[in-house]
């Protein structure tokens, strides 16, 4: 294929095959590519142990297993392999067995998963949370289950894929509001003032780390009485605020929040998803998020590990101070090599390299070979012109291994741009 490098997963999503199981002709060409091919062999590498900070992989690159220094895992707090999180998992798998084996409404929900909703609906001072399979699920289910036809979502524009996809199931109209700007979000309310409204934003936006204007969105919504705010802190949870109740803490604004999404499988690092609300609307979605009735209760082992996480996390703040310590060296660091981390407020740092995805993928080569796990980020899942790496700093990272890490992208990365 000429050029296979200038296509991207953008070019491919309309299919003229007549049959529904055939991909597109030319993307079976651009897949074999040899140029594409070597792209992908950046996914799905398989990790041979637990997503410590340092791990081991199964190299694509090198077709054998490679020790690295672990960046690209959401295993923010290292509790998905705590000591006492594994412990009562195992717990909860000899108590429960593997499975819930029903749904939530009918044989699914244990008192595992009552006592867990509770504790999470006290933790972010709600009235009441239901929990779903993961966070996408819990996503897709929020909006197909409280908005209609006719209602408006509003996003800003960098929100989760995952809250898009439940706008467009829900049938709900969808407009997007440019990043972070309270004007234009302002306009469309203005213009849809006889429309049910949920205006949702991200407590962290996951491919740069900025944080939500929230204060600003929270005073243009208030002229509207009717208008409701979603947060989505999946990337914010456990992290932020004096309690690590998340972004709406942090910002002194929680009592604003008509909705607050979190995911457990990042900082908690489990799996599933959980949304809080007033207990009316919590009472109403079990009947109408098909994802949550519609799909068997979270596995119990899991479940029993993450009330462990919740208690540790919660307990006191070390791991928490921890990952902040961490990501403000790690931070300092990348700045003193001069390179572009966006607007990052969080443990959440992008290296923006610009848009040659050539050169993307040749630094991502060399920081593979020597020992790094950090993930090229390319089209479309962020603009083209802003093509990047993305750091997911956790509390486990020694000081050597930053110092380490930091040497490599300044070998692979930042050598490379001031050449350019
Ligand atoms: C902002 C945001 N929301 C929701 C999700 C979906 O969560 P999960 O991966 O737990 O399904 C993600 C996942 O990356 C995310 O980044």
């Amino acid at each position: 294929m000429k050029n296979a490098l200038s296509f991207s997963l953008a070019d491919f999503f309309f299919n003229d095959s007549p049959d529904v199981l055939s991909p597109p002709s030319d993307f079976e060409e651009w897949m074999n590519d040899p140029r594409t091919q070597e792209c992908f062999g950046f996914f799905e590498q398989q990790l041979l142990s637990a997503p410590k900070s340092s791990t081991e992989i199964l190299s694509n690159l090198e077709g054998k297993p490679k020790k690295v220094i672990n960046l690209t895992s959401y295993n923010y707090l290292g509790l998905s392999f705590h000591p006492e999180v594994i412990q009562a998992a195992i717990e909860g798998l000899q108590k429960y067995g593997l499975g819930a084996s029903g749904a939530p409404l009918l044989s699914g929900t244990l008192d595992l998963h009552a006592k867990f909703a509770r504790m999470l609906a006290d933790f972010k001072q709600k009235e009441d949370c239901i929990l779903f399979s993961s966070g996408l699920a819990g996503n897709l289910g929020i909006m197909q289950g409280i908005l209609r036809k006719g209602d408006l979502l509003v996003l800003d524009e960098k929100c989760h894929k995952s809250v898009i996809d439940g706008g467009t199931l829900s049938g709900a109209r969808m407009q997007f509001f440019d990043h972070n700007d309270t004007e234009h979000l302002a306009q469309i309310l203005d213009k849809n003032k006889d429309k049910r409204i949920l205006v949702a934003v991200d407590g962290v936006y996951s491919m740069d780390g900025d944080l939500p204007n929230l204060p600003e969105i929270v005073k243009i919504c208030d002229l509207f009485p009717d208008v409701r705010i979603y947060i989505d802190e999946a990337h914010s949870t456990l992290i932020f605020g004096a309690n690590g109740r998340g972004v709406a803490e942090y910002f002194g604004l929680e009592d604003k929040i008509g909705i607050s999404f979190g995911t457990l499988s990042k900082s908690f690092g489990g799996v599933g998803g959980f949304v809080c609300s007033n207990a009316k609307i919590i009472r109403y979605l079990k009947g109408y998020a098909s994802s949550y009735s519609f799909s068997c209760a979270s596995s119990p082992p899991v479940v029993a590990g993450l009330i462990k996480a919740l208690e540790i996390a919660t307990r006191d703040s070390t791991l928490r101070d921890k990952l902040w310590e961490n990501t403000h060296y790690f931070k300092k660091n990348l700045q003193d090599l001069k390179l572009d981390l966006g607007n990052t407020e969080s443990q959440v740092i992008p290296i923006i390299i610009g848009s040659s995805g050539e050169l993307l993928f040749e630094m991502a080569r060399d920081v593979q070979k020597k020992g790094l796990f950090l993930l090229p980020i390319d089209f479309p899942a962020v603009p083209a012109t802003s093509r990047r790496f993305r750091i997911s700093v956790s509390s486990q990272l020694t000081k050597d291994e930053i110092d380490k890490a930091c040497n490599i992208i300044e070998d692979s990365i930042a050598k490379r741009l001031k050449k350019k």
